[in-house]
This record gives C-alpha cells, structure tokens and sequence, in this order.
C-alpha cells in the first residue's frame, strides 16, 4: 500500500546529506508499495531567537516517484547539506493514494500546522477520520489535505494543546492519539517538541524496526512494559504484569551510539542491518535518548514477555535488479531457485518423503477436518485454482477455493472442524487478513502459507509453510505464484504419505519435482520466441486465454499478469465455457491464447480448438513437445516439456508471465510500477 522509512541517528555523525540518501535509498526501496507521491521531514535549523530555541522541522513533498522528491531535496538552499547532525531523526514515505488524488499536498508526512509542530507517516486507512476531522474543524483546526491521515498530527497538537501538565512525554501523547483512531495503521511520528525522539505504533500495516550498533546489542530480546498506563509525564515502568526484573535491566541503546531504521518491510533495512525487531499490533516502540523501548497498549494474558530482536537471513542482492531491466524480469528468471528453495529441507528425494516442518505438529488435527477452505487474492487465489485438483486427489477432502473479499461479503459459513488454508505473498493483504481473523472467529484451524516472514498472517496463522521464494519486489507477482504451488502441493503429498492407494500418484509427482527447476529452464530458454509473439500482438487491445483442467488456474493468471501490465484487456476463459457465451467474441482478428496439453482434458480441449479454428480464429497454443495434431492447428505454437500434469501449470504460467513482460515494454510502460496498483494491499 503506502512504504514508510525512517532514520534516527544517535551519537553517530551524520551529514544532512547522508540522512537525505538514507531516507531516499530506504524509499526507493519501498517505491513498490506505492509510488505516486514521496515526501520527508527533517530537522532544519534551530530558531535561537524566537520560540524558545526549539527545532524546526522541514517538509519536502512531491507528486510522482522518489526520484521527483530526490531533486527537490538537493533544490532547497535554505539547508547546509554539509552540516553534520549528530543526533537526528527523519521520517520519510511513499504513497499509494486512497483518500485524495495523488498529488503533493496530500502526501506525506503529515502535519499539525504549519509551524510542523507534530509531522505523521501512516500506513494504512483511518475510517472514523471524517468524525475526528468534523470534531478538529470545530475546534479550529484547518485542513490542507484530502487524506484521512491528517486527522492524526492535527489530533496529536490538539491533544498536547490540552495537556494537563506540561512533562507530558511523546509516548504518552501518540497513546491517547491513537486511542482515538479506527481502523489500520502503521505511524511514525515526529515532533520539535520532542526533537530526536521518535514513537512509532502499528494496527493492522507492518512496521519494522533495524538497530544498528557498534556496541554488542545489549540484547536480543527486548522486555514490553505491558499496560502502560501512561500517565502524563510518568510513565509507570514496573506495572505488575511486566515479566521480571532481569528482562528490564536490558534494553537496546542505552545511550551508546546508535541507529534506528524504521519500515514497512525488510528490503529498506537490509544495507544497514540485518538486526530488525517486528512490531506487533498495539506495540507502541519509543526512542528516547538513544534507547528504544516497547510499550504494550493492550495485552492477552500468556503472551510473550519480550519482542526478539531477529538477525534477517536476506541479502542485499536479492533485493537488487542485477543484469534484468526490471524486477518483475529478474523473478520470472529466478523461478528454478525459488522453487528449489520453497523444496529444499522439505522433500527428501532419497526417501520420498515431504514434510512440512511448520504443520507436522497439527497433521491429526487437519486429517480429521471436514473440509479444506483455501483464501486468497489475485495471484493468491489463483495458486488456490491451480492446486485445488491434486489437493482434493491427494487428501480425500472437500476443497473450497475463496476469494477473500467474497468469502467475508457472503459470512460464509465456517465451523470448528474446518481448516482454512490463507495464501498471501505478503502476507499483509487486508481482505485475506480479515478472513483469517473471522475464520479464527469461528474456531477454525488457521494455516498460512506466506513468503514473509513475521508479516501478520504469518503470525496471527495456528500454522503455516514459509515458500521461501525470496522478496518479491515487481508488483506483478511470478515467482511467488509457482512457490504458493509447490507449497500447496506438498502439503497434499505430506497428507497422502500413508494411503497406500496414492503411492504411485505420489512418486510420480515428487519425480516432477526432482526434475522441476531443470524443466523451467527450458521454458525461461522460450524467451525469444516469445518476444517475437509479443512483436505481434503488442498494439492488440484484447487477448484471451483458453484453457481447462489444470491449466484453468493458469489462463487466469495469465490474463491477470496480462492486464495489470499491458492494460490490455484479458480475459482467463474455462474452456468448458466457451460455447456458452466467449465464442461470440472469436473471428480472425481477436488474438487467443489456447493451452492444450496432453493430460485428461487433451481431447475436450482439441474440441474447443476445432471450434475457435471453425470461426476463423487464429490460436496460439501452449502445447507439449512434439504434438504435430496441435501444432498444424495453430498460429503459433510455444511448445513445452512434458511434466506429471498436476504440475504442468507450474510450466504453462511462465510463457505468459514472459509474454506480459515484453507485451508491457513494447508499449512503453513502467513493468515494475503498474498504474492505480500496489505491491501490498492493506486496505479492504
Ligand atoms: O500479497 P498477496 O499475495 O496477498 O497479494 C494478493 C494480490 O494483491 C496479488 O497477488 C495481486 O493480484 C498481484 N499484483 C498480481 O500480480
């Protein structure tokens, strides 16, 4: 959705102009999230004359990518960029507009006044704002922005105008603040009047903060200081909940030097530190003096005393684009490691064996449920298409597939003995969130199957499978689809491992996944012969994509990755369906994409061949090698190697994850950065 970085440096020399490339690098990495509006606030020069030599804090805001708010920020000459900053903090974001037109004014940060008095970064939606902002307005408070997020500093200055003493502490302030607000955040403030202390909280959006010492941390765990229970100005530190006095003597900074980073995921972290604590919903982090603290807002009973400090496993390069021209490029070319990867420690090719260290614990339970309900969105929900087939084969269960957003629409109903599967990249897709909560609701058993770690259905799951397919940066999800396969699959093969009736269905698909990255190569090898189609039918404004079976998943997320970034229009058609409705729309000059291998489908798929061919139409078809009944048929074939066909999808999906790339380039648009869309999704 939105990207938020910030940077604090505590007794570590920094030029103002090393802070700026931090913020600006930290953005960059984050313009997937959204990235029609950038904006950072940092201290300016301290007033001694008026004022009571408070700090000043400037804003700079632009409309368009990070690259716009770069140039703005070298313009300003009013800040000495060779100043050197000891202790500072900036706050920093990139938008994706869902309150107001993306457009400088309603950027962010946001502030109180314009004096900055309080400046906001959020993430996320505020749905009571319009009820806050009718209550400041009369209160005197002038709006500049159409976004919900200005409610918050213009509460923040509200609630500090009325203080009732003035010791009030930041931490105290952002708790009333927030006490007020509904609906999902992630924030980082900032205020002159606290100048270098930052306070940061989050609800529902993902937050993260990266520690940077050269002192040994003092700790890898950090105590939480349950009920705050701030009072003004006193924060009451041995509430009788907090866990035991060893845990409070440690805390991270202590007034050594140090350096914060606060984001919205990892890859903004990674080049400082791979030392990160994840918050958790209600935390409430705090650095004052160089030393951060984590406050509890509200609690369960039994939950855990301390937030660990995690040392990340990724590197930097993973996130960098390397020799490929764009993210989406370089993921596609990825996919035989991140497949091995989703594998690797799981399936035992010498044994035949699959176990997913994640859900062997709950296997009795979910071999008893009823039935399997798997929730997703998007590219989610389409590995939930594309597996659903073998997982019905392979666990003997009834299997629903859900679109999140429909399954909440329709309150469907979910029971105790169900087990709900969420699939979600990021793991931060609001529809699939508030599902799993309201499945969680009903007494279901929760599995997730994410590719990040810590994200909030990867920890608000019972269970779950880590794909491992490494940060996915190009909004257009590819690698991260063929993963959520795998690992959907595998779970069917670690239900079957004792039904002798399925051993030889079994070995026949740990075989394919033996041999699975090699074959994906020879499909990534296509790449040429795909430009060259794409030469064809890059000024099309349609295309369809056919198919039935196993390949129905793959004609939807064909299409999907079609449209995000062509802006073509594309539609997945069943096959079955076709003469039911989609055959009007067949004659020589509407491009169709058919995929017709040999598996129980072939000959109703040669069918609906002969019936497109019969009106003109002139295919081109995904096929198996070798296949001269299809290839006379066609227009242009893209011929594939043959795999056990519960896998075969993996491989008919990457010619058009390929064919979109190209189609997208050859009309000149921005791969990585489709229009209107966002990487993560946190709003419903
Ligand atoms: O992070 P998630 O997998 O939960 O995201 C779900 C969809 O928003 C996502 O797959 C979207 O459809 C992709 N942009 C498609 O390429």
């Amino acid at each position: 959705m939105c990207g938020i970085f910030a940077y604090l440096n505590y007794r570590v020399t920094r030029t103002r102009r090393e802070i700026y490339e931090t913020l600006v690098n930290g953005l960059l990495r984050l313009e997937y999230r959204g990235y029609d509006s950038a904006g950072v606030a940092v201290d300016g020069p301290k007033k001694t004359d008026t004022d009571n030599n408070k700090n000043t804090t400037y804003i700079f805001k632009t409309k368009g990518k990070v690259k716009a708010l770069d140039e703005e920020l070298y313009k300003k000459d009013s800040l000495d960029l060779d100043e050197e900053l000891n202790i500072h903090f900036g706050i920093a974001h990139t938008r994706w507009a869902t309150h107001g037109e993306p457009s400088s004014v309603n950027s962010h940060p946001h502030r109180s006044n314009k004096e900055n008095d309080f400046v906001v970064v959020h993430n996320g939606i505020i749905t009571n704002y319009k009820e806050l902002k009718a209550y400041l307005i009369n209160k005197g408070y002038e709006f500049e922005s159409e976004t919900d997020t200005e409610v918050i500093p213009k509460l923040t200055k509200y609630v500090y105008d009325n203080r009732e003493n003035d010791s009030i502490t930041f931490s105290t302030l952002v708790e009333r603040v927030i006490q007020q607000l509904e609906g999902a955040f992630a924030l980082v403030f900032k205020s002159r009047h606290f100048p270098s202390e930052a306070v940061s909280t989050r609800r529902g959006s993902p937050l993260l903060i990266g520690v940077r010492s050269e002192q040994e941390l003092t700790t890898d765990n950090i105590p939480i200081q349950y009920n705050a229970n701030l009072k003004d100005g006193v924060e009451e530190k041995n509430s009788h909940n907090r866990p035991n006095d060893s845990n409070a003597i440690n805390s991270v900074g202590d007034g050594q030097p140090v350096e914060y980073y606060f984001a919205s995921d990892a890859s903004a972290i990674i080049e400082h530190t791979n030392k990160v604590l994840y918050l958790e919903d209600n935390d409430l982090a705090v650095v004052t003096g160089g030393k951060l603290s984590i406050h509890r807002l509200s609690h369960e009973v039994g939950e855990n005393p301390v937030r660990a400090i995690q040392t990340l496993q990724m590197e930097l390069q993973q996130i960098m684009k390397g020799n490929f021209d764009a993210f989406m490029q370089k993921e596609i070319f990825e996919q035989p490691e991140s497949v091995f990867n989703t594998m690797r420690g799981r399936i035992c090719f010498d044994t035949n064996t699959v176990i997913l260290g994640g859900l062997k614990d709950h296997l009795k339970e979910i071999k008893r449920c009823r039935r399997l309900i798997v929730i997703g969105c998007g590219t989610s929900y389409h590995a939930a298409v594309a597996t659903r087939q073998i997982l019905e084969e392979l666990t003997e269960l009834s299997v629903m597939v859900e679109l999140a957003s429909d399954f909440l629409d329709r309150n469907t109903p979910v029971f105790r003995d169900d087990v709900c599967f969420f699939i979600s990249q990021s793991g931060e897709t609001a529809d699939t969130l508030m599902a799993l909560r309201y499945c969680k609701g009903q007494g279901a058993l929760t599995v997730g199957i994410t590719n990040t770690v810590g994200s909030s259905i990867c920890r608000e799951t019972d269970c779950g499978v880590h794909i491992n397919a490494g940060p996915e940066i190009g909004v257009a999800s590819t690698k991260a689809y063929t993963s959520q396969f795998v690992a959907l699959t595998m779970f069917g093969l670690m239900m079957s491992e004792d039904r002798l009736s399925l051993q030889q269905r079994r070995l026949e698909i740990i075989e394919g996944f033996r041999v699975l990255p090699d074959l994906i190569r020879k499909v990534l090898a296509l790449d040429q012969k795909i430009k060259l189609i794409a030469d064809e039918l890059y000024e099309q404004k349609s295309l369809l994509v056919m198919g039935r079976g196993f390949h129905y998943a793959t004609c939807l997320e064909g299409a999907l990755k079609i449209k995000e970034i062509t802006y073509m229009h594309s539609e997945g058609i069943l096959a079955g369906e076709l003469k039911h409705g989609p055959l009007a729309l067949i004659d020589k000059d509407m491009p169709v994409i058919m995929i017709i291998m040999r598996d129980a489908c072939y000959t109703k798929c040669q069918n609906a061949l002969q019936q497109v061919t019969a009106r003109s139409g002139r295919p081109i078809i995904l096929c198996c090698q070798d296949d001269p009944e299809i290839s006379q048929m066609a227009y242009h074939t893209i011929e594939l190697p043959h795999t056990v066909d519960c896998l075969q999808g993996i491989l008919s999906v990457i010619p058009l994850q390929l064919l979109s790339f190209h189609l997208a380039v050859l009309r000149g648009y921005d791969v990585d950065f489709p229009r209107n869309l966002a990487k993560s999704v946190t709003v419903e």
